[in-house]
């Protein structure tokens, strides 16, 4: 990701904020003496917001030009961010152990390969009592799924760019929801919740614009794809999106996806 790429997606997170809102807002009771710790913060939005209430808030991305974007983006005087990936995240930072009152975390872990070491280091991170809430993505997603009814097998099988993508890897390596929480269990918490929202119809995508947006943040296989052809790849993709996307009753096209909504309680 360039610094233009991370612009872009601070611009195109209206599913991220939806989820947010719809998923995560009501279950999510920030305190004034609560520390918070969001991983994979992205352009610090909800790092900002939680920043209001908290005593401190710190974001963290993998990605240094989501990082930049966050500082120049979001800044308040309890708040600060760092670069840092949450499969190592106490190795780089070792003072964050047993730190945080509550972890948040709103589409990132599905990003995640080695998902038991991430949820270990909440764990981790976490204080007595403290709490996690994780926003994930669950194995159903139109636009990065396995599925052959989704995106990157639309894609990897097209005439002309399967060969292009031979060597592509779908990074999106989500798990199920009992997964999930046994994963969670695994690592020590006893106190779990999970729930899985399905097909995610509530998050409205309100235009054509809205929707090649998210296509623009979201297909990496136009790297494997020469220069020349990347314009043509991405209207495939806008148009497959746009006649794929199912309607919801408001007359508008969502992503049908599964959300996932993860709590845990370390005792
Ligand atoms: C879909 S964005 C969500 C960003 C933000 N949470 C929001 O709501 O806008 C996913 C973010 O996860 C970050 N990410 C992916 N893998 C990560 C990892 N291992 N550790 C930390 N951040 C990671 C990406 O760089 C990206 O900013």
């Amino acid at each position: 990701m360039n610094s233009s790429e991370a612009s872009i997606y601070s611009e195109n997170r209206g599913i991220m904020e939806a989820g947010y809102r719809n998923y995560l807002h009501k279950h999510l009771a920030v305190k004034a003496n609560d520390k918070v710790l969001d991983f994979g913060c992205g352009t610090g939005d909800l790092v900002y917001r939680l920043s209001k209430e908290a005593k401190l808030v710190i974001g963290f991305d993998i990605s240094k030009e989501m990082i930049d974007v966050a500082k120049q983006k979001h800044q308040a005087a309890n708040i600060s961010y760092e670069t840092a990936d949450i499969s190592n995240c106490l190795e780089t930072h070792p003072n964050w152990k047993g730190e945080f009152s509550k972890i948040v975390s709103v589409y990132v872990l599905h990003w995640v390969k080695d998902k038991r070491q991430a949820l270990q280091n909440v764990y981790n991170c976490l204080s007595k009592g403290g709490e996690c809430f994780i926003l994930c993505g669950g194995t159903m997603n139109q636009m990065r799924g396995h599925n052959d009814d989704e995106l990157p097998y639309y894609l990897k099988n097209h005439i002309k760019w399967k060969r292009h993508l031979e060597g592509y890897e779908n990074k999106y390596y989500p798990l199920t929801l009992e997964e999930n929480t046994q994963l969670l269990k695994s690592v020590g918490f006893d106190d779990v919740k999970g729930h899985l929202h399905t097909p995610c119809e509530e998050l409205d995508i309100f235009s054509k614009d809205e929707l090649q947006g998210y296509v623009s943040t979201i297909i990496d296989q136009i790297k494997y794809v020469p220069e020349q052809y990347r314009s043509e790849m991405f209207e495939d993709a806008s148009e497959w999106c746009f006649k794929n996307f199912p309607v919801n009753n408001r007359g508008n096209k969502y992503l049908r996806h599964d959300t996932l909504f993860l709590w845990a309680k370390k005792n």
